[in-house]
C-alpha cells in the first residue's frame, strides 16, 4: 500500500486532500515524497510563520525537548512563564490561557465574557453577537459561534446563544445589541469567509457600544494575529485593543499552540477549577513560541512583512485576470473574473506553488519570511496560471 491508501484506510475522510504526500521542508520550501518542490504561499494556513524547520527555532523547541517536554498545570515552568511575559509584553495584554488549538482559544474566550457577565449581573446576560461569514473553529461552541449557515448542519442540537450581525451593518449591531448580550466577538478580517476585512466605522460602532453597555469585545486573531498583517495583532491596524483577543496558528511557528489574552478587566474571570487544559502551555510549543516572538519583535522584521505584501498585491493588480485583491499584510484574496479558484489551486501545484482558498477567491499566507526570491518565483507560477 502506498502512502496515500494507508492514510485512506486509516484516517477519517474529513479533508478534501490533494494528492501530494508531503516529506520535508526547509525554509519556504517543501518537498513531496517524489522530490518535487513547491514554493509555499500557505504555510500550513498561516502557521509556519517562519518557514520550515528555521534554524533557531528548531534549536529551541530541540533544546526544550531534551528538557522538559511536558509537565502538568497543577505544576509551574519557567518557559510558560516567559512565553507568557513575552507574550503580554509584545501585544499589550495582561494575561493569558494557553491551549492547542484556535478553536480552543476561542472556548476560552466565551467562557471568559459569559463568566465575567455571570460575576457581574447574573443569570440572562450571557449572549454573543458574532458575525455572518464568520469563522471561530470547529468545536460545537465555535460552530455555533460561526455565522455560516453551512456549518450549522448535522451536529445538532448546537449551542443557543449566539447572535448573527452582518458585518459592517451598524444598524444590524445597534438592533440586536441589547441587555442580553455579553459579548461581540469579530475577526477583524474574516479569513475563511473570504478574506473580507472589516471597515474602520462598523468597527468604531462596535468598540463604542460595547464599552457604553459594558459588553466585551473579542477579537478573533487567530489567522490575522503573530505578524501576519504587517503589525503583531491586526487590530493595531484599526487602532483598537479589544478585551479578549484570541491567537493560535502562526504564534508557535507550527507546533499546536492557542493563547486567550485578556486585559486586566478579564484578567481573574477564571479561577483555580473553572477551566483547563491538558497540553495547554506544553513547555515545546512555549520554546517554539519563544522563538517566533523573539523574530517578530526583531528589528524591522513586521516592517519587512508589509513591504513584501505591497509587492504581491501591486503585481496581482497589473494581472488582466485579477478582479480586486483584498485582506492586509501577507493575508491575501484574490477575487478572479473568470477563473475559479479551486481550479487555480491545483495548477499552482501541478507547477510547484502551494496557495489556499477561501470561497471564490484564491488566498496567500506565505510563510513571513519569506525570501524576494521565492515570491518572485512564486509570482511567476501564479501569474503565468491566472492569465492562461
Ligand atoms: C479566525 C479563525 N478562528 C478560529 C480558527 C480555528 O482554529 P483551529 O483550527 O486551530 O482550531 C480558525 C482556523 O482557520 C480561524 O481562521
Amino acid at each position: 500500500m502506498n502512502t496515500i491508501e494507508k492514510f485512506d484506510k486509516h484516517v477519517m475522510h474529513s479533508y478534501g486532500r490533494y494528492p501530494l504526500v508531503m516529506q520535508k521542508g526547509e525554509g519556504r520550501r517543501c518537498t513531496d515524497e517524489n522530490g518535487k518542490t513547491y514554493i509555499d504561499f500557505g504555510s500550513g494556513i498561516g502557521t509556519n510563520s517562519l518557514g520550515y524547520c528555521d534554524e533557531k527555532w528548531a534549536d529551541a523547541v530541540c533544546t526544550q525537548v531534551r528538557t522538559l517536554q511536558h509537565s502538568s498545570n497543577y505544576y509551574y515552568t519557567g518557559i510558560q512563564a516567559e512565553f507568557a511575559e513575552k507574550l503580554c509584553e509584545t501585544s499589550g495584554y495582561d494575561s493569558v490561557f494557553f491551549s492547542n488549538s484556535g478553536a480552543e482559544a476561542n472556548e476560552c474566550a466565551i467562557k471568559i465574557a459569559r463568566k465575567y457577565s455571570f460575576d457581574k449581573y447574573g443569570k440572562n446576560r450571557h449572549n454573543i453577537i458574532t458575525l455572518v461569514k464568520s469563522f471561530h473553529g470547529r468545536t460545537i461552541a465555535t460552530l455555533s459561534a460561526t455565522g455560516q449557515e453551512s456549518f450549522h448542519n448535522y451536529f445538532f442540537p448546537f449551542l443557543e446563544g449566539f447572535i448573527n450581525v452582518n458585518a459592517n451593518d451598524i444598524d444590524d449591531l445597534k438592533s440586536k445589541l441589547d441587555n442580553t448580550v455579553c459579548a461581540v466577538m469579530l475577526e477583524y478580517i474574516q479569513g475563511e469567509g473570504g478574506v473580507n476585512a472589516l471597515n474602520q466605522d462598523f468597527v468604531n460602532a462596535v468598540f463604542e457600544l460595547c464599552a457604553d453597555k459594558d459588553v466585551l469585545v473579542i477579537a478573533d486573531e487567530v489567522q490575522t494575529g503573530a505578524g501576519r498583517t504587517g503589525k503583531f495583532l491586526a487590530g493595531e491596524y484599526f487602532g483598537k485593543k479589544a478585551d479578549i483577543t484570541t491567537m493560535a496558528k502562526g504564534l508557535a511557528g507550527g507546533i499546536p499552540i492557542g493563547a486567550c489574552l485578556t486585559t486586566e478587566k478579564c484578567s481573574n474571570v477564571l479561577t483555580a477549577g473553572t477551566h483547563g487544559s491538558t497540553f495547554g502551555g506544553n513547555p515545546v510549543a512555549c520554546a517554539g513560541g519563544i522563538a517566533v516572538l523573539e523574530r517578530l519583535n526583531s528589528e524591522g522584521f513586521l516592517d519587512e512583512v508589509s513591504e513584501k505584501a505591497d509587492f504581491i498585491r501591486k503585481e496581482l493588480e497589473k494581472c488582466s485576470e485579477v478582479e480586486s485583491v483584498s485582506g492586509i499584510g501577507l493575508m491575501i484574496g484574490i477575487k478572479l473574473k473568470t477563473k475559479t479558484a479551486s481550479d487555480i489551486a491545483k495548477k499552482a501545484l501541478d507547477k510547484g506553488l502551494l496557495v489556499l482558498t477561501a470561497k471564490d477567491k484564491v488566498r496567500l499566507l506565505p510563510p513571513l519570511t519569506i525570501s524576494m526570491e521565492e515570491i518572485k518565483g512564486g509570482m511567476k507560477i501564479l501569474i503565468d496560471i491566472l492569465e492562461e
